[in-house]
């Protein structure tokens, strides 16, 4: 058995997408589980910068089958634009395929997301306003749209029928906003489906399937821990469930199958949108890990919150995912600061916590707990061996290892793809 899984162990934008081109070059299959076009997955190969919202990072490698798997929200006009920009750098797509299962993320799902988060005020969530929440919503009210409803355009029609009324009702009546046009909406997926139809599949047994074959097959979380919505902190999170219990429910496979779970954690913490963030910096040094860093969304371009790593974050992801492996990203950032914190619990109210709290508002209220470390100086993006590194960068390296009890697997140096220092096979074939 070979199932492999990548996820973020903060608030997304670990640099997941580039591990999972890195670990791509040798599985056969990448599948992404959850979340939709929120996502921003960044490879970079030979200077030329790929910034994948909807297609698993593996697309780089035409060798391997790329599944949106049963548990993503799929917005096809997206899926399009996608697929159009990869062919046209060249790149052929006729590995990328789509579960059946898929719900489609509608037009007024979008339009939901903007009206939602204007009327939350001050209390909305930041959201990347790519209709992901609203879609979610609607699947578990069982009013959604599939994939597979495509291929039945007598029932496509009908289910479209019965839910846009509904939909229209909200936006009429509660948000005061425009309706959408039943017609105008059906034409537009009817000339969608000759372009997706050819790509949708069964993903389910063929999985399965090349699990029991020993294929490898690579997981590829978008999001992360810390945005979960059972275990992140809610309701600053994403609908969907970014962990590798995520990827049983997401792509139909069982636990037992899953035997290497890789956690990505940055260097440092980054957090987009609104919500907590207990090691936030907002001064100079925060300033500096953004710039060095180039914090900026992948998606929607916003300036990203920055702050130094946060070791309980860390545990709570190692927990809930069960991980075996950690890499470890953007430690090149780091260099030139003279002292690093690092964040060892909090207090909440004169107590020590080692562990996240439920309540969003204690998680407010917490006051990190630092151990300051020593920095570096010098550039480490060109050292490929561990034993190379400043010492001071290796005793931030260990203590990581020491406080989540996970072994770091690789160490990320840079954003090309060869920037990297290997520890321990990941992927062993
Ligand atoms: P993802 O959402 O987890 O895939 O991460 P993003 O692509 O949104 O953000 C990660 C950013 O960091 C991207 O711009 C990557 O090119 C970049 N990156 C990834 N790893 C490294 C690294 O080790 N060092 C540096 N300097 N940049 C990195
Ligand atoms: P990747 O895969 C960082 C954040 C949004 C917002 C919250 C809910 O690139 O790591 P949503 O649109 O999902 O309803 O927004 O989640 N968010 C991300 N932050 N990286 C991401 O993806 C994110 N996807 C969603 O900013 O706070
Ligand atoms: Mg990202």
């Amino acid at each position: 058995m070979a199932g492999y899984v990548v996820v973020g162990t903060q608030w997304g934008d670990e640099g997941k997408g580039k591990i999972v081109d890195v670990l791509g070059s040798k599985v056969d299959y990448v599948v992404r589980f959850q979340g939709g076009n929120n996502a921003g997955h960044t490879v970079i190969v030979e200077g030329k910068k790929h910034i994948l919202h909807l297609l698993p990072s593996g697309v780089l490698h035409t060798q391997s089958k790329c599944i949106i798997g049963p548990g993503v929200v799929v917005d096809p006009f997206v899926f399009l634009e996608e697929i159009a920009l990869i062919e046209s750098g060249g790149i052929t797509t006729d590995h990328v395929y789509i579960s059946d299962r898929a719900h489609l993320i509608m037009p007024y799902h979008v339009a939901l997301d903007a009206y939602q988060e204007e009327m939350k005020g001050d209390k909305k969530v930041g959201t990347t306003k790519r209709g992901i929440g609203p879609c979610y919503a609607d699947k578990y009210q069982r009013i959604g749209l599939r994939m597979s409803d495509l291929e039945d355009i007598d029932s496509f029609k009908e289910k479209l029928a019965f839910t846009l009324k509904i939909k229209n009702d909200e936006i009429v009546k509660l948000y005061e906003g425009e309706a959408f046009d039943y017609d105008d909406l059906l034409t537009k997926f009817i000339e969608l489906r000759d372009k997706l139809l050819p790509r949708m599949i069964d993903s389910v047994a063929e999985i399965d399937q090349a699990l029991t074959n020993n294929k490898f097959v690579l997981f590829e979380g978008a999001q992360a821990a810390m945005l979960d919505i059972n275990y992140g902190t809610y309701p600053y999170v994403t609908s969907s469930s970014p962990t590798s219990a995520g990827v049983c429910a997401g792509v139909g496979v069982s636990p037992k199958k899953l035997d290497t779970i890789v956690g990505v954690v940055k260097a440092y913490s980054t957090r987009v949108g609104e919500g907590p963030f207990v090691t936030e910096l907002n001064d100079d040094k925060g300033e500096f890990l953004r710039e060095k860093g180039f914090e900026f969304g992948a998606t929607t371009g916003r300036p990203r919150r920055c702050g130094w790593l946060d070791l309980l974050v860390v545990k709570h992801a190692t927990l809930i995912n069960g991980l075996t492996d950690l890499v470890v990203t953007k430690v090149d950032v780091l260099s030139g600061l003279k002292e690093i914190n690092i964040c060892m619990g909090y207090e909440i109210d004169g107590v020590r916590f080692d562990y996240l709290p439920a309540s969003v508002e204690k998680v407010v209220r917490a006051k990190p707990i630092y151990d300051v470390m020593e920095g570096w100086d010098e550039d480490i993006t060109g050292i490929r061996e561990f034993d190379l590194l400043p010492e001071n960068c290796k005793k931030y390296l260990r203590k990581i290892e020491e406080v989540s009890k996970t072994r770091i697997s690789m160490v990320s140096v840079g954003p090309e793809r060869e920037h990297n220092i290997y520890l321990h096979d990941i992927i062993t074939k």
